[in-house]
């Protein structure tokens, strides 16, 4: 399933390796955070692009606009094909992102990465936001921030299931919307309070959906990605 991002959510190049070539085919692309890159380095993602894999690079870069710019350069050198900023770095550093991607994929003859931003954290509540000076709203906020990545000339942003009818109102069809926070009816929810069926994401806006421990801790994690393919053709419940 093309919309179905894999979280490889997992501490060892080894592990990462076993669940890509379990799931490979079966899925859209693998998301490596901050947790296997700090651990792994560059050398395994470079490693799962070459092999044809789509990798969303999810570092969620935040730093000046010339920094941002050259981590990006490396990311495209790298040959991910989706990496994300933070929204609130400003519109400076979003487009000089944008600049970077599209001028190292140019120079290499390479596609550049789709460049997304991350808008609040949800793990910010009203309170947290108030504690760092945001007195608005949460959905105030991520609604300002959507907007601002898109007129920044990103492709899009990372929203919780509660946000996406709202950013896929204020930006354009074809703004990309990736969502976690994936929950069926019968799997744990751990950390996640807001959760949504991959069904249900997919029917309020989002574009793609990433999905970590109901596929990676799943005794068949190609059985587990299978089934969510299949619910999202509407064959289960
Ligand atoms: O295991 P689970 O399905 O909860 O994994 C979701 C993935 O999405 C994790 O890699 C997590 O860090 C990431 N994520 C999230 N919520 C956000 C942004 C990213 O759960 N708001």
């Amino acid at each position: 399933m093309e919309q179905l991002l894999v979280a490889l959510d997992v501490d060892t190049g080894a592990e990462a390796r076993a669940l890509a070539d379990r799931l490979r085919g079966a899925v859209g692309g693998f998301k490596i955070g901050n947790r296997l890159f700090t651990s792994e380095g560059p050398g395994l993602v470079e490693e799962l692009a070459s092999h044809g894999d789509r990798v969303f690079l999810d570092l969620k870069f935040h730093d000046i606009p010339n920094t941002v710019a050259g981590a990006i350069r490396a990311a495209t050198r790298l040959g991910v094909w989706m990496v994300n900023v933070h929204a609130s770095g400003g519109r400076a550093m979003m487009r000089a992102a944008r600049a970077a991607a599209d001028e190292e994929a140019a120079r290499r003859s390479l596609t550049a990465p789709l460049v997304i931003a991350v808008t609040m954290l949800t793990s910010l509540d009203q309170a947290a936001l108030a504690e760092i000076g945001l007195n608005g709203a949460v959905a105030d906020q991520v609604e300002r921030l959507a907007v601002l990545t898109e007129s920044s000339g990103l492709d899009g942003v990372v929203a919780s299931p509660q946000e996406i009818a709202i950013i896929r109102k204020v930006c354009g069809a074809r703004f990309n919307i990736v969502t976690p926070g994936i929950r069926g009816a019968g799997d744990a929810k751990g950390d996640q309070s807001r959760t949504l069926s991959a069904a249900e994401a997919l029917a309020a806006g989002a574009s793609y959906l990433v999905v970590g421990r109901p596929i990676i801790a799943a005794a068949d994690p190609h059985a587990a990605a299978e089934r969510i393919a299949l619910e999202c053709r509407g064959q289960v419940s």
